[in-house]
């Protein structure tokens, strides 16, 4: 049998499957990045400490990068705020950034004084023990949907201080 006849059974015995399978291994940006191996992101540790109110929130984790290339975390959506951003510390002042690189082989760390997710605008407060869904969104990588667990304020993976 041959791949025309094959596509053609597949569309007669159901049309809807053949057009799931071709929508799934269509490229879906276009580059043609897939072929030389898009990066995929693996998030762990992912943690929001607890806010003091619905104004802002300061989110943390780290972010894995297993392949050979090198990509940036270029945003963050939430359904809890709709205006998240990427903020850097230097000198103690955290600032607005519009990406972040994550290395090939490497990881990109979202802790307390250095790097983190910004929220700005909270729609509820979230306690301790909830659940805040974000999206992050990478210049190359498909985007990874991450549950970060809601923490005491003073909760810190990595038992130092700041921010
Ligand atoms: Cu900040």
């Amino acid at each position: 049998m041959n791949a025309r006849t094959t596509r053609t059974l597949a569309a007669a015995l159901s049309l809807t499957a053949a057009l799931a399978i071709s929508g799934c291994s269509s490229d879906s940006d276009g580059s043609g990045d897939s072929a030389k191996g898009k990066p995929s992101m693996t998030v762990s540790g992912g943690y929001m400490p607890e806010p003091v109110n619905d104004k802002m929130a300061g989110a943390f984790m780290v972010i894995k990068n297993d392949s050979k290339t090198a990509d940036k975390l270029t945003g963050v959506t939430s359904p809890l705020s709709d205006d998240l951003q990427i903020h850097e510390t230097k000198d103690q002042k955290m600032q607005q950034v519009p990406s972040m690189d994550v290395p090939a082989n490497g990881e990109l760390k979202l802790e307390r004084g250095g790097n983190h997710v910004m929220f700005m605008g909270l729609k509820n407060t979230p306690k301790v023990g909830d659940k805040v869904t974000v999206e992050l969104h990478f210049e190359k990588a498909d985007p990874v949907k991450v549950e970060l667990d809601v923490k005491e304020r003073t909760y810190n993976a990595q038992n130092s201080n700041g921010h």
